[in-house]
């Protein structure tokens, strides 16, 4: 969602797909619902979210209705073509779902209930910042069906979370897994890693606190500078340091030994669970190529191998729904090499791996040469998988680049 929308063909004003899409009925089917409203901008973000004054008469009090309008078009939509598919996962992502009140959330969900179904197991995760996450409203999101908090930690250090514009005190990270459990919840918490001015001494601080609140799972991402951002701009005029490659490799190896003789095995790059059913069947679902329709501002979909995305802006997204039009900016039918090339981006960065048949003569052939550079797992190729090891996973573009060159 980040930076500007992809060009593509223009969107039909009924959202309708290609007449000869064919929805597999047994291709999971999963929702991502946009919150697209931040308190304040974080200065490394480039997210699709707005702050109050950037609204332009948007009406976050509106936006539960506004995107149910969507949710009724997306079920007049996938119901030509085939019966409609229950939820199996449905996510909450921002912005900052939980600057709404937990009955807007509650209802939003209610709605893609009445159109399409919630499977009985499903997975339903709202990303929550800590600050906004109280007793009532975890009892709240759990009545509503929600059954995992993905709460924005970040890091556990005063000065890292101050390098990051985060306003919240690290004591209320504390409180919101609390509040999350006592609410029956299952929690994830999101770190970012190689802030300006961290050093690895405060990363083992961030996660040492982390293993101490005993979560679900967890997710950390190196921290990236996106063109455009407040941060870029400091980096570029000298004000802020840039992030050290080598310093985030030595923080990604920390964080995979320490989570990993904690009981966290990593299943995606960024991702650790300790078991299979506590990873995120949601985002799980976006890198195996399910089904998935994205609501509201900038949000993308993907289904029967046709993807759209959404306009970006609140105030153009309400505008589409309330003339009755589809809120979708451009859409594309990527071709078979596009679709082999995503694949092995998004499978590759997986524990499970891709099998090696599904590459080309000349992927085949890199495989060999990675293993020896110790980029590929060995053994798992053997058995016909591709499965980065530690030092492939600290260079999985370079590994993709030699698996997807012509
Ligand atoms: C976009 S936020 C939405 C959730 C919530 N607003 C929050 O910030 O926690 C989701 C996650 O994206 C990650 N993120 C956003 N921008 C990033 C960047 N430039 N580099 C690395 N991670 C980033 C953060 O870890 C954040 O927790
Ligand atoms: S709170 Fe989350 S979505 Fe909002 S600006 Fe910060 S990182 Fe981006």
């Amino acid at each position: 969602m980040a930076g500007p929308l992809p060009v593509g063909d223009p969107m039909p004003g009924d959202g309708a797909l290609p007449d000869d899409a064919v929805i597999d009925a047994h291709t999971p089917f999963s929702v991502y619902l946009h919150v697209p409203f931040c308190r304040v901008r974080c200065g490394y973000c480039d997210f699709n979210t707005y702050t109050a004054t950037e609204l332009r008469g948007a009406r976050q009090d509106a936006y539960a209705d506004t995107l149910l309008h969507e949710v009724r078009l997306a079920a007049r939509v996938l119901g030509a073509h085939a019966p409609l598919r229950p939820a199996q996962t449905v996510f909450f992502g921002g912005g900052t779902p939980t600057l709404l009140p937990p009955g807007d959330l509650g209802r939003m969900l209610g709605g893609v209930r009445d159109a399409f179904g919630i499977a009985d197991d499903a997975e339903v995760t709202v990303e929550a910042n800590p600050d906004t996450l109280t007793d009532d409203v975890a009892a709240q999101l759990r009545a509503s069906g929600v059954t995992r908090l993905s709460i924005g930690m970040q890091s556990a250090v005063p000065h890292v979370l101050a390098a990051l514009d985060r306003t919240h005190d690290p004591a209320n990270v504390t409180a919101a897994v609390s509040a999350a459990r006592r609410a029956g919840l299952a929690v994830s918490l999101d770190l970012i890693y190689g802030a300006p001015g961290e050093s690895l001494d405060d990363w083992r601080t961030s996660l040492t606190a982390v293993l101490a609140l005993d979560p679900d799972h967890v997710s950390a991402y190196a921290l990236i500078v996106e063109d455009g951002t407040r941060l870029a701009r400091q980096i570029r005029r000298g004000e802020v340091v840039a992030p050290d490659d080598d310093l985030q490799a030595d923080m990604y190896e920390y964080a995979d030994e320490l989570l990993a003789s904690a009981g966290y095995e990593w299943y995606e790059i960024s991702n650790w669970a300790r078991t299979d059913d506590q990873r995120s069947r949601h985002n799980l679902a976006y890198w195996r190529g399910a089904d998935w329709w994205g609501f509201g501002p900038g949000a993308h979909s993907h289904v029967a191998g046709t993807r759209w995305w959404n306009v970006k802006h609140p105030a153009a997204y309400a505008q589409r729904l309330g003339a009755g039009l589809s809120p979708g900016a451009g859409c594309e039918r990527p071709d078979a090499e596009a679709a082999r090339l995503e694949n092995v981006l998004l499978r590759s960065r997986l524990r499970e791996g891709m099998r090696t048949d599904e590459l080309t003569a000349a992927g085949r052939r890199a495989v060999a040469s990675l293993i020896a550079d110790g980029l590929v797992d060995g053994a798992a190729a053997v058995g016909g998988r591709l499965v980065l090891t530690l030092r492939g996973r600290l260079l999985a573009d370079t590994v993709v680049h030699a698996l997807t060159a012509p």
